[in-house]
């Protein structure tokens, strides 16, 4: 497996499509940030797929049901420094502000 130095947002990454998504990313070497309400299952999920996919695993734990957050992650993965690749959004309810996109930072 070729390990990417990119990184792919999976809002909802923990369960049902997000999390399958997120394994096809780890395993084509992309690094995740994945971010889900429930800290166990985040824990759970980021640990499985740094064993299984030996790429980098975030968690950030948010309701982005509440539009205030998902301003929070955007600014959480800026002040880590972090170029985001690609972004899926996929947890349940989607807030205004946090559309379905695919963004690139590189052409
Ligand atoms: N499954 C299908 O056949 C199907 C078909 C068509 C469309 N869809 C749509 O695809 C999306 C995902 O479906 P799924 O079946 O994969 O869902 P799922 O298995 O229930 O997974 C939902 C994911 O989103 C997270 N989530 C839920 N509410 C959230 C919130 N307010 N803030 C942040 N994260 C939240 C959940 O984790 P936490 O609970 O820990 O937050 C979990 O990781 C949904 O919008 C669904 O309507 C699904």
């Amino acid at each position: 497996m070729e390990h990417k130095n990119e990184y792919a947002v999976v809002t909802g990454g923990t369960s049902g499509i997000g999390y399958e998504l997120a394994k096809l990313l780890a395993k084509d070497g992309y690094n995740l940030i994945i971010s889900a309400r429930n800290v166990d299952d985040l824990e759970k999920i980021s640990k499985e797929l740094k064993q299984t996919y030996h790429v980098e695993v975030l968690v950030i734990s948010k309701d982005l049901f509440d539009p205030e957050n998902a301003f929070a992650l955007y600014n959480e993965i800026k002040e880590k420094g972090i170029q985001v690749d690609i972004l899926i959004n996929d947890q349940v309810r989607v807030s205004t502000v946090c559309s379905p996109t695919r963004i690139s930072g590189k052409n």
